[in-house]
C-alpha cells in the first residue's frame, strides 16, 4: 500500500525542465494574449513536475507565495471534477500542488513530464486546455527508474483577469480511478486492500490533525474485536488479522476505524462524497494545511467529504462558484 503520509524519499534530481515541458507550436500571428496564456497555464502545470512542487506545498499556508504570483489572482476559486470546489487561493494552490504525486512505495510515480496536447484562446480572458501528464519511476534504487508508469489528462477551461493572472478554472480528470490503481498498484475493489486503505487513513488523520485540529477520539466501546466482529470478520482468520494488525492504531484511530468501515469506501472516479477515497485524498491535504483540511477526513466530511447531489455539484452552485454561468465564454465586446 502506498499512501505514505509525509514526503519521503525526496532526493534532488532536477531534469531539465526545458526537456519535459512540451506544448502546441504557437501559430504565427497569433495575439499576444494566445502566447500569455498557453505560458501561464504551462507554468502552472511546470510546478506539478517532481520534485518543483515541494517548495510551493511547503509555503501553501502563506498569504502569498511569490512563485505563484503572475500566474494565480489572490482570489483564485474553481473546481475540478470530481473532486471538488476549491473556493479560494489557498485551497487552489493546496489541490493544484498537494495533490501532484510524490514517489511512494510500491510504484515510486511521480510527474516527470507534462506535455499541453490541446489548447485555444479566442480572447484574452478565456483560454481551453488538455494536459497530458507523464508519470515515471522515481526511485533511483531500482532497474526502473526513469520508466514511464501512466499518464493522467487534465482538460478544461481557464479564465484569466486584467493582469494575466488564473482567476477561474473548470477542469476534470477522467478515468481518475483506472489512474490511481496503476499508481498505487494495488487493486481497489479488494476487500483487504479497501480494508488497509481505510487503516491508512485512520492512522494518518492521527497523525496529521492533533490538538484543536483531532477529528477521532477514543470510545470506549470500540476495540479491535467489536470492529472484527461488526466486519464480519471470523477470529480465526489470523492471516487477515495480521495483515490488518488494527492494535497498531491508536484508541482515536480505532474508533476512526470503527466509522469509516460502516461508510462506502466510494470510487475514486467520485472522490466527492462521504466516503473513504475522499477521505484519502484530502488526508493528503490536511498534512499539508491542518486547520483547513483535517475537518474533511473527519466523522462528518467538514463540508467537503459530503454527499452533495448531482445538480448541485455540477450545475446549481456554478453561479456562485464562477459569479457568472457564462464566465468561460469571450466576452461581446
Ligand atoms: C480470510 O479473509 C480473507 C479476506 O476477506 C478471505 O479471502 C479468506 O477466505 C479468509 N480466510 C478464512 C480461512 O476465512
Ligand atoms: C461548492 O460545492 C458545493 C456542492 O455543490 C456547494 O454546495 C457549494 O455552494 C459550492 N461552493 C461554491 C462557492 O460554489
Amino acid at each position: 500500500m502506498g499512501f505514505h503520509l509525509n514526503f519521503k524519499n525526496i532526493f534532488s534530481i532536477s531534469l531539465g525542465l526545458s526537456s519535459v515541458v512540451s506544448a502546441a507550436v504557437i501559430p504565427r500571428d497569433s495575439p499576444s494574449y494566445y502566447t500569455r496564456n498557453l505560458n501561464t497555464i504551462t507554468s502552472i502545470y511546470q510546478y506539478t513536475i517532481y520534485p518543483n512542487q515541494l517548495p510551493i506545498v511547503a509555503q501553501a499556508t502563506q498569504e502569498s507565495i511569490p512563485q505563484l504570483a503572475n500566474l494565480f489572482s489572490p482570489t483564485v476559486a474553481g473546481r475540478i471534477q470530481d473532486i471538488g470546489n476549491f473556493t479560494d487561493f489557498r485551497t487552489s494552490i493546496e489541490y493544484f500542488f498537494g495533490l501532484a504525486p510524490t514517489p511512494r512505495a510500491p510504484k515510486n510515480g511521480a510527474i516527470s513530464a507534462i506535455d499541453i496536447t490541446q489548447f485555444s484562446s479566442g480572447c484574452p480572458s478565456v483560454a481551453a486546455s488538455t494536459v497530458v501528464f507523464t508519470i515515471s519511476v522515481w526511485d533511483d534504487t531500482t532497474k526502473s527508474y526513469g520508466e514511464v508508469l501512466t499518464y493522467l489528462k487534465q482538460s478544461g477551461f481557464w479564465h484569466f483577469n486584467d493582469q494575466g493572472q488564473v482567476d477561474y478554472y473548470d477542469l476534470n480528470i477522467p478515468a481518475l480511478g483506472d489512474f490511481t490503481g496503476i499508481l498505487q498498484g494495488v487493486d481497489f475493489s479488494s476487500q483487504l486492500v479497501q480494508l488497509l486503505a481505510t487503516k491508512e487513513v485512520c492512522a494518518g488523520a492521527q497523525a496529521a490533525c492533533t490538538g484543536a485540529n483531532t477529528q477521532y477520539y477514543p470510545n470506549n466501546g470500540v476495540s479491535v474485536n467489536s470492529i472484527l466482529k461488526s466486519l464480519g470478520i471470523s477470529l480465526l482468520n489470523l492471516s487477515l488479522i495480521q495483515q490488518l494488525d488494527l492494535g497498531s492504531l491508536d484508541l482515536g484511530g480505532l474508533n476512526c476505524f470503527a466509522q469509516l468501515t460502516k461508510k462506502p469506501f466510494g470510487d475514486f472516479n467520485k472522490l466527492w462524497s462521504d466516503s473513504v477515497v475522499c477521505r484519502v485524498v484530502h488526508l493528503m491535504l490536511a498534512v499539508i494545511d491542518p486547520v483547513d483540511h483535517c475537518p474533511h477526513v473527519g466523522p462528518t466530511g467538514g463540508m467537503k467529504c459530503v454527499n452533495y447531489g448531482y445538480e448541485d455539484r455540477l450545475f446549481l452552485s456554478d453561479a456562485a462558484l464562477f459569479g457568472d454561468v457564462h464566465r468561460f465564454v469571450c466576452p461581446a465586446s
